[in-house]
């Protein structure tokens, strides 16, 4: 026998609200707009250097001067954030990591130029120790064990000279415990009452990063792995927890990372706190869809706007995406 419905059929039909553009656009509950988006980029030294990083297709390395042009041609897409990454000159790269607060490195420098240019974008900054260190890790290695509260004084001195470079949202990347409330205080203390603090409070020990190892040149560097202070893919309570204890230290903002093998993350933590949530899909991700599409195996544009679409469904507030421009460029109907 045939199979018999059950449901009120043909009362209800759901191919009813989906029969054309203009019924499908009234009954969508989530977009994605240009206002949701975050723009990673990697600095380099130089002048008018724009180099391709291999593992990321259509991503480049610019010097302090392209990212100018970078930025004043996201503020004209709307983008309203653009998150800057260094690729530091292996010979500055020591165990002490003290060129990660150098006022002049290449970090503070671009903020700078960005700022001195006037230029109407949000400049969000890494605090990490990872671009400036000589094995690689995120904080100081001692005796092979990452040592936690070393690094944060250390990320502290960072993330102050991110905010006198004119910073106005610091990006804790590294991990480490007590981070947020030692940034906080000491921002507090002096003067910066308005930087904003968008903590990566559940950042996962994930293989999806190889290819930004890659682009800030950290991946010959890394001895070993970031297990001991990146979270196990196996957990969510934990990250419930790391959120909590992130805006009880004064964050603003948290982030969960990477994104797409990570929605359920982000679903939990915003039906949770109900707070200003992002995800970073992160150089895997986009690397994955890149490689796809110029094989042909999937329609790249299609793919790339589908993935970012499904993060504010997840219920994320904003997306930092390598895609950033080119999801702007599509939004605008811009070719
Ligand atoms: C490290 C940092 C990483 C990323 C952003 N900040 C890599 C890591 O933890 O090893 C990864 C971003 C990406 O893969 O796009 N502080």
């Amino acid at each position: 026998m045939p199979y018999q419905s059950q449901a009120p059929f043909p009362h209800t039909r759901f191919r009813r609200t989906r029969q054309s553009p203009q019924i499908r656009a009234l009954v969508q509950e989530n977009t994605l707009g240009v206002g949701d988006l975050i723009w990673p980029v990697f600095v380099r030294d130089g002048e008018g250097v724009e180099e391709p990083v291999a593992s990321m297709p259509g991503v480049m390395r610019r010097s302090v001067d392209k990212i100018v042009d970078a930025a004043r041609e996201a503020a004209d897409l709307g983008i309203p954030v653009i998150c800057l990454f260094p690729y530091t000159d292996p010979a500055l790269k020591t165990s002490g990591c003290e060129e990660a607060w150098n006022p002049d490195n290449l970090s503070n420098r671009a903020t700078r130029a960005i700022k001195d240019a006037g230029i109407d974008i949000a400049v969000m900054s890494d605090v990490a120790l990872d671009p400036y260190n000589a094995d690689g890790h995120d904080g100081f290695v001692v005796d092979g064990k990452i040592v936690n509260d070393e690094t944060v004084e250390a990320l502290v001195k960072q993330a102050l000279e991110q905010a006198r470079a004119g910073v106005d949202i610091i990006g804790p990347s590294d991990m480490m415990d007590g981070r947020i409330g030692a940034m906080r205080a000491a921002l507090e203390a002096e003067g910066f009452k308005d930087t904003m603090l968008l903590s990566y409070s559940a950042k996962y020990a994930s293989a999806f990063y190889g290819p930004f190892r890659d682009a800030v040149g950290a991946s010959g560097a890394l001895k070993g792995d970031k297990t001991t202070y990146q979270m196990n893919p196996g957990n969510t309570d934990e990250a419930l927890r790391l959120i909590e204890r992130d805006l009880s230290e004064g964050a603003d903002m948290v982030m969960v990372k990477p994104g797409m093998p990570y929605l359920d993350i982000c679903r939990r933590v915003k039906e949770r706190f109900a707070v200003p949530t992002y995800a970073y899909q992160v150089s895997g991700e986009y690397a994955m869809i890149q490689a796809a599409a110029l094989n042909g195996w999937i329609d790249g544009e299609k793919a790339m706007m589908e993935s970012l679409l499904c993060f504010k469904r997840a219920g994320c507030d904003g997306i930092l995406t390598y895609f950033a421009p080119a999801a702007a460029k599509k939004l605008h109907g811009v070719r």
